[in-house]
This record gives C-alpha cells, sequence and structure tokens, in this order.
C-alpha cells in the first residue's frame, strides 16, 4: 500500500501536533500516513537511544524513506535551521541518493517556531536542499488556502509552521491546523497522480 512518510524531530510536541495533523489530511485524502521520528543526538557520541521510543511513533529506517509514495519533513527551528537529529538521520541517506530512490517523488517541509519571525522560512528553504538534492518534487502550500492570507500565526506557502511561543506550548490555531491537513492532502493527492 502505498504511504506518505511523516518524519519528524520534536522535542516539546509541537511539530508533533503538526504531524498528526498532516497525518490526518494524508488519510483524509485517501492514501495512509506512516508517521516516524528520530532520536535526539547525544552529546556523547557513544551513547545510543533504545531502538523503541518510550512514546510516540517508531523511529525512521532507511526503507521507510526508500518505499514512501512521498514526504513530509518537520522539525522544530534551531537558530533558524532545522534541528540537528533530523539533519544527522539526513546525512545517513546517501545510499538512497546513490540509488536514486526519491527520485520523482513529492516532498515538501514543515516547522515549529517559538516566536513569529524566529526563523520559520529560513527553516523551511534550508530543508527542502536535501530532498531536492534527492530528485524530489518540492511540493508547498497555495495562496487558494485562504488560511495563509488570514492567519495571525503560522503558515507559509513554502510549508505548514506553527508559533509555539516562548514555552512551546501554544496549541495550534484553527489557520495552522487546516493549513497541516491541507498540505497532507495535497501531498497525498499529488503522489497518487504521480503514480498513474
Ligand atoms: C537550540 C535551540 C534553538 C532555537 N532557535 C530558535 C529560533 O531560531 N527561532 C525561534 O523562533 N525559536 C527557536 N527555538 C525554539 C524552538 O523552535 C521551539 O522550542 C520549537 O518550535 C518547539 O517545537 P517542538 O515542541 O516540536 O520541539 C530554538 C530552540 C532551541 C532548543
Amino acid at each position: 500500500m502505498p504511504y506518505i512518510l511523516v518524519l519528524y524531530y520534536s522535542r516539546h510536541g509541537a511539530t508533533a501536533n503538526m504531524a498528526k495533523q498532516i497525518g490526518r489530511g494524508i488519510e483524509q485524502a485517501g492514501m495512509e500516513a506512516r508517521l516516524r521520528t528520530v532520536p535526539a543526538v547525544s552529546s556523547v557520541c557513544e551513547a545510543v537511544e533504545d531502538a523503541i521510543p518510550a512514546e510516540g511513533p517508531p523511529y525512521v529506517e532507511e526503507d521507510d524513506l526508500r518505499n514512501c509514495a512521498g514526504l513530509a519533513l518537520g522539525s522544530p527551528t534551531r537558530f533558524g535551521n532545522m534541528a540537528t537529529p533530523l539533519k544527522h538521520f539526513i546525512d545517513s541517506t546517501s545510499p538512497l541518493w546513490m540509488s536514486g530512490a526519491l527520485i520523482g517523488k513529492p516532498g515538501g517541509v514543515f516547522c515549529s517556531s517559538s516566536s513569529m519571525h524566529g526563523g520559520q522560512e529560513s527553516t523551511l528553504l534550508s530543508m527542502m536542499l536535501p530532498l531536492m538534492h534527492h530528485g524530489m518534487l518540492i511540493t508547498g502550500l497555495p495562496y487558494s488556502e485562504t488560511d495563509l492570507i488570514n492567519t495571525s500565526s503560522g503558515g507559509t506557502p513554502y510549508g505548514p509552521t506553527h508559533v509555539a511561543g516562548p514555552d512551546s506550548d501554544q496549541p495550534l490555531s484553527e489557520e495552522e491546523i487546516r493549513l497541516c491537513k491541507a498540505f497532507g492532502a495535497r501531498l497525498a493527492t499529488t503522489a497518487k497522480k504521480l503514480s498513474q
């Protein structure tokens, strides 16, 4: 069964909440959403995480990415860029790059930041770069999603975003939820069209 991989890292749960809404959009568009995460990276390099996380979805495996019909990649904003644990995983995907496993598949990005102008767009744009190296077809959000114009928190044409607040505990706004769902649905619909 074809599925869209929703791959993310989340420390406080904000990006995880976005991933769940994107997953709902994917399933509403009639495709399976496979949520996967990545372990934190320890400053003690020898330390290893348990293979199964204490909570939340399983850690991603290379095959999850190899066999997906499309990808939603999500991260908290860290100094205007993606978080290290996600980049750490992406840097292990050379075998997929060499085999061209992701060429021609739709891929998009989403992120959460504490502050409104804390670097969401720079995070999203930089997250697109490895997807383009992999040959993915970048999928954003069109302005026919009028929440892009009316939102007073997150939401960009480069992908859905969330303003989590200084304590990273603000719930997703109605606009942010709708944009997450629209993004998931768009990825699923695009993946279906491309596989026809
Ligand atoms: C090292 C570090 C750097 C961060 N840099 C930014 C930043 O540049 N802009 C911003 O608005 N928030 C920044 N934050 C806040 C995170 O973006 C915020 O905690 C995150 O969106 C919460 O998502 P999560 O609940 O999925 O972990 C930073 C947090 C950390 C730990």
